[in-house]
């Protein structure tokens, strides 16, 4: 009953999701909250970046500003990694190069997977409770712009879960970056208290890019342990299951903000396990048909194309294989993916 009223109070905005204030203060804490709030850890807004393990991050990052149409926010050559966002966030995506002290050698893929919270004294409420329930994390960082826990599904696939802990962060983030990151444990400093978030940023426009993606809005996942990805999305990062289901096929989860931002799938030998696709949202239709011309005019060319009565869209390799969604909603309600073929749920989760 309390966790619809907080739904209902959070408003779309541009496809933002803004949290209301409640009553002079900030909104309604997800630790404050009682009922199913109470039975997890954490409480996110929505998806807030993927990281990307890639073979070579210059090239990388060209292609992720030329060709997907991101913008760069900030470098950090020291360990080779790259950082893109047309200004929903700081990063919608992250990339770390495989033979770089960050990258430790894996192949082209996941790194990270990313879910904003509230603010700072909701992660640390969180930890602390998970802590106490005997919940391990891999690590914790101070991003200095935001603080940050790291864990793993059963799979190895990485999530954070993570505040911003100051509002400007393009003060802080641009051009190269250098910054030691210091020790850091939840607790550690003061908790902050505030929201940090952008609600109505301003999107940056890449004209001259194929594409023109407004934001990052959710990873797809093949794994092999379903049910215990499940409990860890579900459980301990705190997400909402919005379609699918612990004992079924597929399962959609979303954040406070209620879009869909996770979906898992089975491998069932099908699928590589790790990450199935980033998706990207496009603005309209006809933004999409002209990427579309514009990629074929480049000599680019696309996996697939899907036509929808809820989602048309694209899949689309990067230069390491990495498959992207670029879409476009008809109808942003997830009841296209009640009762629908895994195939279909793959593109429109
Ligand atoms: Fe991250």
């Amino acid at each position: 009953m309390f966790l619809e009223f907080v739904f209902c109070a959070n408003v779309m905005v541009e496809g933002f999701c803004m949290g209301r204030d409640f009553g002079g203060g900030r909104a309604m804490s997800a630790i404050q909250r009682d009922g199913e709030g109470m039975r997890k850890f954490f409480q996110p807004r929505r998806l807030g970046h993927v990281n990307l393990v890639v073979n070579d991050v210059d090239r990388s990052m060209d292609f992720y500003m030329n060709v997907v149409g991101l913008d760069e926010a900030y470098r950090r050559p020291q360990v080779k990694a790259g950082f893109l966002s047309n200004g929903n966030t700081h990063h919608d995506i992250g990339m770390v190069q495989s033979d770089g002290p960050l990258g430790h050698g894996r192949l082209a893929g996941l790194n990270h997977i990313a879910f904003e919270l509230e603010t700072e004294v909701d992660l640390v409420a969180g930890y602390n409770r998970a802590i106490a329930a005997g919940v391990t994390f891999k690590r914790t960082a101070d991003h200095d712009i935001a603080h940050a826990v790291y864990g793993a599904d059963a799979d190895g696939n990485e999530y954070e879960v993570y505040a911003d802990v100051i509002h400007a962060w393009r003060d802080a983030r641009h051009g190269t970056v250098t910054k030691a990151k210091p020790n850091w444990t939840p607790g550690s400093t003061p908790p902050h208290a505030e929201q940090n978030y952008h609600t109505d940023p301003e999107i940056v426009r890449r004209d001259d890019a194929i594409f023109h993606p407004l934001r990052a809005t959710h990873a797809v996942l093949a794994v092999d342990n379903f049910e215990l990805a499940f409990d860890t999305y579900h459980d301990v990062v705190g997400l909402t299951l919005l379609a699918g289901g612990r004992e079924d096929t597929f399962a959609v989860f979303g954040g406070t903000c209620v879009e869909r931002n996770l979906a898992l799938f089975h491998t069932n030998g099908e699928r590589q396990p790790g990450l199935h696709h980033v998706g990207l949202k496009l603005s309209d239709e006809i933004d999409l048909e002209n990427s579309l011309k514009r990629l074929g005019d480049a000599g680019l060319a696309i996996e697939s194309e899907f036509d929808h009565p809820a989602r048309r869209g694209v899949f689309f390799r990067d230069i390491d294989g990495i498959r992207l969604q670029f879409y476009v909603d008809r109808d942003a309600s997830i009841d296209a993916l009640r009762g629908c073929e895994v195939e279909t749920a793959l593109f429109l989760a």
